[in-house]
């Protein structure tokens, strides 16, 4: 049966469990016991009604008197674990989620770019890079495109004045570093170039990969293995390529390769234009002039050279079919790759 004492001892035991409580959950755990549906407390102020008539106002009276001790008691406690919480790190709430932190990426460009880079290290070439600002001579006059050459118009040039360009093209790097280094060479050389153009297949920057080897005995049959390999290496194993007769300035032989289309393996579909091939890149042989305007002679030097978008190989290889996405910098794009 309950009696004054007893009540004592509860309410000592109680405050000693809500006073040494050192976080919030203890000082839960410890109002559950004594205060909550089951607690102690409770069960005794459940159990006044069966007690004799004599004994009811008295424990009752002091149940209840308990029970708001323990009540401020419990405040009391709560207003101490905030206040030691501000005192440790004021005005700071330890309870909030925090802010995550999104970890970088490399672009998808960027990560093409590299992939494709490391196809031709692989292979024993070197990288070799130039100035995106370039001299009229460099991006036209040494590659065998004199002022009034009709292939200028092939490339919408953007003019810092008369002699000086945004290059439009990787390929004055090749004469940078013939300029630079005595045969034989084997030289990649990635970066941005710019032309005047703009829809969902050009952008005003984008980026090629020029490739360029230079010895006394370099064949078509070289350009041919080296650039297949290099399809195959980046488009899969079962990647067909054909090369088609085409026009450039500064090569002669020139060709375009053509793999067979990532969409629909040669069937023909919306994206190779229902032809089964799709165009990847510019190649030839070293156009005689070409070594003219750096020095090597002609007679004992061979080499090919070689051009492909960036842009363009990143977006068969991910499905993509507005370039205009890349520069958007739409995280839920980016995110992606
Ligand atoms: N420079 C050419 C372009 O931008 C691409 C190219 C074609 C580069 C043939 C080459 C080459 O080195 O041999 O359209």
């Amino acid at each position: 049966m309950i009696d004054e004492k007893r009540l004592e001892d509860l309410k000592e035991e109680a405050l000693k469990e809500i006073r040494g409580a050192q976080d919030e959950k203890g000082l839960e755990a410890a109002r559950v016991k004594f205060l909550g549906r089951k607690g102690e407390l409770t069960q005794v102020l459940k159990s006044i009604a069966k007690l004799p008539p004599e004994l009811k106002p008295v424990i009752g009276r002091l149940a209840n008197q308990i029970k708001r001790e323990l009540e401020a008691a419990l405040k009391e406690a709560q207003a101490e674990l905030k206040r030691r919480k501000e005192a440790f790190l004021p005005g700071v709430d330890l309870t909030l989620p925090g802010r995550p932190y999104l970890l970088g990426k490399l672009h998808p460009i960027t990560q093409v770019m590299q992939e494709i880079c490391e196809i031709f290290l692989r292979m024993g070439f070197s990288i070799a890079t130039g100035p995106e600002i370039e001299l009229d001579y460099y991006n036209f006059e040494a590659l065998n495109i004199p002022p009034d050459h009709p292939a200028r118009d092939m490339q919408a040039t953007f003019y810092v004045d008369e002699k000086v360009v945004l290059r439009t093209h990787t390929s004055p790097i090749q004469i940078r570093t013939m300029e630079r280094e005595k045969p034989p060479l084997r030289i990649i050389a990635p970066g941005k170039v710019y032309r005047c153009d703009s829809d969902v297949t050009h952008t005003p920057m984008f980026h090629q990969i020029e490739g360029l080897m230079v010895d006394r005995e370099v064949s078509f049959a070289d350009l041919k293995g080296i650039l297949t390999l290099f399809a195959q290496e980046t488009f899969g194993e079962k990647t067909r390529v054909r090369f088609r007769p085409s026009y450039f300035p500064f090569t002669e032989p020139s060709v375009e390769m053509d793999i067979s289309c990532v969409i629909c393996d040669g069937d023909g579909c919306r994206v190779c234009g229902h032809t089964g091939w799709l165009e990847i890149l510019g190649a030839g042989m070293v156009h005689p002039n070409v070594f003219r305007s750096v020095g090597y002679d002609p007679e004992e030097w061979v080499g090919f050279a070689f051009g492909l978008g960036v842009e363009r190989i990143a977006m068969l290889k991910f499905g993509i079919d507005d370039i205009r996405l890349f520069y958007e910098n739409h995280l839920r794009f980016l995110e992606q790759f």
